[in-house]
């Protein structure tokens, strides 16, 4: 059997170069490689709302957002099953079964989810749902039996729990579930994309995100305002590329192409860095050679994005289709799960 790849994100915002770099370009890559049965992109709105239950619009506006970034982005909506969390309520079945696999006390130890938890100053109004979204995005990967999900590095918790349900499944009642590999980038820069102000992660909420929308003007200002290091106040002064954000983006975008044709003066990164260490390379020569490179990066997937604008009927019938063929798989899943719990009672009888 060949390669299952299901892989999504949820609809709160539109798509940056975070996403990009740390699961998007992957996703591209396995697309054309072709090396497999079955490739799923799921746009999580279901998940969306474990903590947006009181602004539904935000996720439905979205989630077309979402799907018009990974058009614009190239996915091919012909080679891959693009489709809505919540229109494959199988996900749901599925997840309630998987409730009764999990400790409350190994929910709390999610990493992933304790971060979200502080940052969204849960506290005692923290949602069930939300707790539970891991159990949830086990049922999306297991439903399809995926074998592979491309994810940014954050995600790393929420696969190892799904290992655990599917290792409790086959366990305690019949082996079913194929256990899911993750699939990181191999960039480490790419593992975690830092915001544009140098803080750990880009977030819609801290204003720092570069999106693959932006305008080409946007793009420019964003860079020009990139944090690099406050100690490089005079260009001979040496300045500090760890925790420079130029130098992060430059890691994760600038190949030796991106040299020759807009810096030619410098053969690679390392040699550009060396000469900003030591002091003589101003930030605006370095933020507008980042410019360049994400301007070029940007902007097919820009056209490709407007041009995809222009069909929304469209989208929204392709995904509808999806969605459609998803149920099927799904619900073989259900009726495979229910039947090694025994709850297959019309099956048994006849
Ligand atoms: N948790 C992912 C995010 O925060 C979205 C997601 C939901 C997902 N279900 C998934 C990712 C299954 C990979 C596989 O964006």
């Amino acid at each position: 059997m060949g390669k299952i790849i299901l892989t999504g994100d949820r609809p709160t915002g539109n798509l940056h170069i975070g996403h990009f770099v740390g699961s998007v370009q992957n996703r591209l890559k396995l697309q054309e490689q072709g090396d497999f049965e079955k490739f799923y992109i799921m746009i999580a709105d279901t998940q969306a709302m474990t903590d947006n239950a009181d602004n539904p619009d935000k996720v439905r506006k979205n989630v077309i957002e979402v799907a018009l970034d990974y058009l614009g982005a190239g996915i091919d909506s012909k080679k891959v099953n693009m489709f809505i969390q919540s229109q494959v309520p199988e996900l749901a079945e599925i997840t309630m079964y998987f409730l009764n696999l999990v400790t409350v006390s190994r929910l709390t130890r999610n990493p992933t989810v304790k971060d979200e938890i502080k940052q969204r100053g849960f506290n005692a109004s923290l949602p069930v749902g939300f707790m539970c979204y891991p159990i949830s995005q086990a049922s999306d990967i297991l439903a399809f039996n995926s074998t592979c999900v491309p994810v940014g590095e954050d995600q790393l918790p929420m696969i190892e729990q799904t290992r655990e349900i599917a290792r409790t499944f086959n366990h305690t009642y019949k082996e079913i579930f194929t256990l899911p590999e993750p699939l990181l980038p191999d960039n480490k820069t790419c593992l975690r994309l830092v915001g544009t102000d140098g803080s750990l992660k880009m977030s819609k909420s801290a204003g720092n995100c570069i999106y693959l929308k932006d305008e080409p003007d946007v793009i420019k200002t964003k860079v020009m305002n990139c944090y690099t290091d406050s100690n490089h106040i005079k260009i001979s002064d040496p300045g500090k590329v760890e925790g420079n954000v130029v130098f992060a983006y430059l890691d994760a975008f600038a190949t030796d192409e991106s040299f020759k044709k807009y810096l030619p003066e410098y053969k690679n990164l390392t040699e550009l860095k060396n000469h900003y260490k030591k002091g003589g390379l101003g930030d605006v020569k370095i933020k507008m050679f980042l410019n360049n490179i994400l301007q070029e990066t940007l902007e097919p997937i820009r056209k490709r994005r407007k041009e995809y604008e222009k069909n929304i009927d469209e989208i929204y019938s392709m995904l509808f289709e999806n969605a459609k063929k998803a149920r099927e798989v799904a619900a073989e899943t259900i009726e495979k799960m229910k039947s090694a719990m025994g709850l297959d009672y019309y099956h048994k009888s006849l």
